[in-house]
């Protein structure tokens, strides 16, 4: 981030008007929310029905040796009745969901009350298939109105629901499935993205195939297209079917605050993705909280998150956030480029959306099409534009701001993570002044800080890595069934701090600027992955005999994946072996882990004990070998000028 795009774009004056929060109300609350936690979080918990009022509000401590997280601890509620019963009597014909189809010619509304009857018929028909409270349930679906049921008529039943993203393979749903013990996959024939088809349950039967997935009991399967699909007549059932006889009425489990409600899969630096597992009272409460202040959400306006349930987006700002405050939330079934680039406009044109929220690299990919692909919407409805996922460049920022939102929008950059279960670092429109780049200020509740390598924290305008220094309500609890790995990952590098994996700049108005993950996670769209994920799929290959995985800049991703492959010995390194390997990751993991670059290598840069430096592998993939550093404890220096005499580069 240069100096000259620190240029500021202040609180609109409309948003002065209307905002729930302005700054001198934003430096009150934030201040109360350091100084006097319980008070704080024992007001705003206030906000969900509690069917056991908590009397205890924050348990929480970092130390260690004693890590303890719980909010809410002697509470009980129920996720599903936060979301849609409570609503019943004030808006239960209002709209909850709009569904606009990959097809623009279908879309339709749900009502609160009708997802409320939908969710129990569906949670009694998971009841009579055996789930029961603290089961594990795999939900592998596209983005269609019945995912949400699944998710929420878990919830109601206190199942834990653990969503997989549809464009993962067999192979990567098969080891959640395993690693989550669970006995229950929802799924649907096919899904549909851009015209596109998606295999979802043939996937979901090649990765019960394996021998290393065993335990799953029942399939049910959701009619999208009426496809030909495969079917086990001992193990699947239809949920149209299922659904035909089921009651509508079906009484909420109570649960308490630190019962789990959801796991959700994502990569890490080291090892397989991990289960990162929300609980329910805290979670819901800050979701909701952050849904409501970030967004400046107020009652009646219609708000597109265009995430994917697969995701944590989606389940805290399509489903939980917006569901418990009542609102009215989009849920688009495709993708922005289909049937063409217009697509994003048409739709907020069509839904009237007052608030677009989205990730950069979709801006990145509209922005390189031109201002054309705006040119047949008005977007006039807009009065908030959001962003998600990844750094955000001042230049993708200006041309949200200017193309898309008229140049009266503010946008909102929100920096958070799957761990974190909602936005902790964000702009709250009424009330802070915007910088292209940044994602600005903390969120109630939240102290950020920035240390140095060795743990001290940095004051003033600095740079390092960026820490948590108290909990706040959203935080995960545990990796599922690895407690151990979560203190490791999370809490000691910095002992008694939350690591969060991001380095950060924090300027001279203390506004925090995010710049990227310093372990060794890449964000590919958006899309995190582990290198070492996606190297332990290419050595898996019999020709493959290493291979080092590393992020370099790229345009529309933010980042793409340079891969560095030494070939069993004798194996020939053609241009078809190269596609052979994109595809074999591909099947491994899933598209989104497609590999950009291959560069064939004889050699990789080690460290006399044999641990790859990666800090070369990756100065060389972005172009910097003029950079390298250090390289005087390498094993074999001359590794290196072969490396930059071999390089290939194609974006
Ligand atoms: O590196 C940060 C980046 O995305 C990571 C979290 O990825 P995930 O758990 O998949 O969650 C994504 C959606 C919340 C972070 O560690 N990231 C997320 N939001 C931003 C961001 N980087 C910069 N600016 C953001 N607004």
């Amino acid at each position: 981030m240069t100096e000259q795009h620190q240029q500021v774009y202040p609180v609109t004056e409309s948003f002065k008007k209307q905002a729930l929060v302005d700054r001198a109300k934003y430096d009150e609350m934030y201040e109360r929310s350091i100084k006097d936690p319980e008070g704080f979080w024992g007001e705003h918990g206030k906000r969900l029905e509690w069917s056991k009022p908590y009397t205890k509000v924050k348990n929480t401590t970092y130390d260690y040796d004693n890590l303890s997280i719980k909010w809410f601890e002697d509470g009980e509620l129920n996720a599903s009745v936060n979301c849609l019963d409570r609503h019943l009597e004030k808006r239960g014909d209002q709209t909850a969901i709009i569904f606009e189809g990959d097809d623009p010619s279908v879309s339709r509304h749900i009502t609160y009350r009708e997802l409320h009857a939908e969710t129990c018929k569906f949670a009694n028909v998971l009841k009579t298939l055996g789930v029961s409270k603290g089961d594990v349930v795999t939900i592998y679906m596209p983005m269609i109105v019945e995912t949400a049921v699944a998710m929420l008529a878990c919830a109601r039943i206190g199942a834990i629901h653990s969503v997989v993203f549809g464009g993962f393979s067999p192979e990567a749903l098969g080891a959640r499935i395993q690693n989550g013990k669970s006995r229950f996959v929802i799924t649907a024939d096919e899904g549909v993205r851009g015209g596109r088809t998606i295999p979802l349950k043939k996937n979901v039967d090649k990765a019960l195939e394996s021998d290393k997935v065993p335990d799953v009991e029942r399939v049910v399967v959701v009619t999208r297209t009426g496809g030909d699909v495969p079917w086990d007549e001992s193990r699947d059932a239809r949920y149209e079917d299922l659904m035909k006889s089921a009651s509508a009425d079906c009484p909420a489990e109570p649960m308490n605050a630190e019962d789990p409600l959801f796991m959700l899969y994502t990569s890490g630096s080291t090892g397989a993705p991990k289960g990162v597992l929300h609980t329910t009272g805290g979670y819901l409460v800050f979701a909701a909280m952050t849904h409501e202040y970030v967004f400046d959400y107020h009652d009646g306006d219609v708000y597109w998150c265009t995430a994917d349930f697969g995701w944590i987006t989606g389940h805290s700002y399509i489903l939980y956030g917006p569901l418990a405050n009542g609102a009215k939330t989009l849920l688009f079934e495709g993708v922005p480029s289909y049937p063409d680039t217009s697509r994003i406009g048409q739709v907020v044109d069509k839904h009237k959306v007052n608030t677009l929220y989205t990730a950069p690299t979709a801006i990145r990919a509209l922005m390189a099409e031109g201002e054309s692909c705006m040119a047949n919407s008005s977007r006039d409805s807009l009065k908030l534009l959001g962003s998600v996922g990844e750094p955000i460049n001042p230049e993708a920022w200006e041309w949200y701001y200017r193309v898309i939102g008229n140049a009266k929008c503010p946008i909102v950059d929100t920096w958070w993570q799957t761990e974190t279960g909602g936005i902790l670092i964000s702009p709250l429109p009424g009330a802070i002044d915007l910088k292209p780049g940044s994602a600005t200020l903390p969120f109630f509740g939240v102290q950020p800080a920035v240390v140095d390598n060795d743990g001290n924290v940095l004051e003033g305008k600095t740079e390092g890595n960026l820490v948590i220094l108290d909990s706040w309500p959203g935080q995960m609890r545990t990796i599922y069934g690895d407690h151990e790995r979560f203190k490791q990952t999370y809490f000691s590098t910095y002992k008694g701090r939350y690591f969060t994996g991001d380095g950060v700049r924090r300027d001279e108005d203390g506004y925090y600027w995010i710049t990227g993950r310093v372990d060794d996670v890449l964000n590919v769209s958006g899309h995190r992955l582990g290198t070492a994920e996606v190297e332990s799929a290419l050595v898996a290959h019999e020709k493959v005999a290493e291979a080092a995985v590393v992020g370099y800049p790229h345009e529309i991703k933010g980042q793409g994946i340079y891969v560095y492959v030494t070939l069993v010995h004798g194996q020939e390194p053609t241009d078809e072996l190269r596609k052979e390997l994109v595809q074999w990751v591909r099947k491994e993991i899933g598209p989104i882990a497609s590999p950009d670059v291959i560069q064939w290598a004889t050699g990789l840069p080690k460290t006399r004990s044999g641990k790859i430096m990666r800090r070369i592998l990756r100065k060389i993939a972005a172009n910097e070998h003029d950079q390298l550093g250090d390289t005087s404890t390498l094993a074999d220096p001359g590794v290196v000028d072969e490396l930059i005499a071999q390089r290939e580069f194609k974006k």
